[in-house]
């Protein structure tokens, strides 16, 4: 355990807000500046060179998580085929949901995509002047009034954990110890990764019962191995932040709520690089100055706690669905799930029988899970049923199943092996004690399987 040296943008306005249906060019309404400044053919310093510094160079650049440089129009033009495959398959930028109703879109538009084409069909030309080279921009400002630091590295392995399916998949833990005798209220988070490109998730959750304590006391190394949850807490109960894509900020006007005493028990998700790499991380946390009025974000979790899938097999399991008794603001959404889970959604029926998509995954990939924030809070009023789907896949055909052929999985995690967690803020005081309690609630009858009965028949949302 490691004692200290010294969370995710949300929202505002009152709007229900939900994703759009999925779309080919997964759909977006992000202002296009370069639809502008149209020069034929384009050229790097003319056009393409605004393009990648805007959509790429965050995290392809030096000391960034990409793992190659995308920072002069030689680096660009060499990789052209491959970047356009990346764009086109969405796997770059990275970004999971589908729709638009979120902060921090990541993507790279139509009209961007077709200018990178076009130059690299024109023999990538440099354009008038000196070429440009791209430097990324520096971090967004942060106030860091808390800073943690791992006095010891964790060594990370040059390959993953073959016992895969035993649950050994490329996480290590490690719980940092607060002693704050006051509570905290953290608005933001920072994670700086000692070895960035062998980095890929880091996950948080608060802990005052001492369970991430003994997560960490029971075992030798520094930190522990996998990435278990504190208690009945899920792990990214209080944020989730994919490397390279920024800090975990909560919209002005909200805090993750720290008891007195507490660590903050973090889960790194790494992806071995061939050789061992460092994880020695630094996290800061910035907090809501003491004059200021903030409301706490809660948790609530939508999850599914054992699988049994036969190989070769497909399954789409739901969680039970959750009935509110008090409205609610729902500010984002952390979804984990295992390699074989294909796809996942979110869906809110409302009490006058409406229903709505509020997440919609068609490709998900647990190397790239985030805390997803609407760009307006979604409000739900006491009433609404909510439920997770997770769509599985234990064919060969699933390229990210890590067995071929494929075994059968049947595994369990008594607070949800697949589960959407999402951030929830209520509007009255009472809302808030009926938060604080639903979400340890449902954890608890998750354990016991006995959610659905009291919850009644319980229609499935379809
Ligand atoms: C938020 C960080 C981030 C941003 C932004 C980003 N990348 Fe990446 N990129 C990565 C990481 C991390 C990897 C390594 C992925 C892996 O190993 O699975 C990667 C890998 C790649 C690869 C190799 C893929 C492969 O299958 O080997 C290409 C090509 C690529 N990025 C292109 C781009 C382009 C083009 C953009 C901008 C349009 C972009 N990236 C934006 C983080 C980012």
């Amino acid at each position: 355990m490691i004692s200290p040296g010294t969370m995710l943008g949300i929202l505002s306005g009152l709007l229900v807000v939900i994703a759009d249906p999925p779309t080919a060019d997964h759909g977006f309404t992000v202002v296009d500046a370069s639809a502008t400044r149209a020069s034929d053919p384009p050229t790097w310093n003319g056009e393409v060179a605004d393009i990648i510094e805007r959509r790429c160079v965050t995290c392809h650049a030096s000391g960034g998580v990409g793992p190659f440089e995308l920072v002069d129009a030689a680096g660009v033009r060499n990789r052209g085929r491959f970047l356009l495959e990346v764009i086109d398959g969405g796997r770059m930028p990275p970004w999971l949901p589908a729709g638009s109703a979120w902060m921090d879109h990541r993507t790279v538009t139509p009209v961007e995509r077709a200018k990178l084409a076009a130059w690299l069909e024109g023999g990538g030309p440099v354009g008038d002047g000196p070429p440009r080279t791209l430097v990324p921009p520096g971090p967004p400002s942060f106030r860091s009034d808390v800073v943690l630091d791992m006095p010891d590295a964790y060594v990370i392995p040059e390959e993953s954990d073959p016992a895969w399916h035993a649950g050994e998949i490329d996480v290590h833990g490690v719980t940092f110890s607060l002693g704050n005798a006051t509570p905290l209220r953290v608005r933001a988070i920072r994670h700086r990764p000692a070895s960035p490109q062998a980095m890929r998730v880091a996950a948080f959750a608060f802990d005052d019962t001492g369970a991430g304590r003994y997560l960490d006391e029971r075992d030798s190394r520094v930190g522990f191995l996998m990435g278990g949850d504190p208690g009945i807490k899920p792990m990214g109960a209080d944020g989730v932040i994919l490397a390279g894509s920024g800090d975990f900020r909560l919209p002005p006007g909200f805090h993750v709520p720290v008891p007195v005493e507490s660590d903050l028990v973090t889960q790194f998700q790494y992806r071995p690089t061939g050789m061992p790499e460092r994880l020695q991380e630094r996290i800061e946390m910035e907090l809501v100055p003491a004059a200021e009025a903030s409301r706490p974000i809660r948790w609530l979790p939508l999850a599914v706690g054992r699988i049994d899938l036969a190989a070769g097999a497909t399954q789409r399991v739901s969680s039970d669905p959750i009935e509110l008794e008090h409205p609610l603001e729902l500010l984002g959404i952390s979804p984990r799930a295992i390699e074989l889970c294909r796809s996942l959604r979110v869906v809110v029926e409302f009490p006058d029988g409406r229903f709505r998509t509020l997440v919609d995954i068609p490709d998900w990939d647990h190397h790239q899970r985030e805390t997803m924030r609407f760009r307006d809070p979604v409000v739900l009023p006491a009433g609404s049923r909510l439920q997770a789907t997770f769509e599985l896949d234990n064919t060969p055909e699933n390229p990210r199943n890590p067995d071929d052929p494929p075994r059968r999985v049947n595994r369990g995690r008594r607070t949800g092996l697949l589960s959407a967690t999402l951030h929830v803020a209520a509007r009255s005081v009472e809302g808030d004690r009926y938060l604080r309690a639903v979400g340890p609630a449902s954890i608890r009858d998750l354990r016991r399987g006995e959610q659905r009965r009291r919850l009644g028949p319980g229609v499935p949302i379809p």
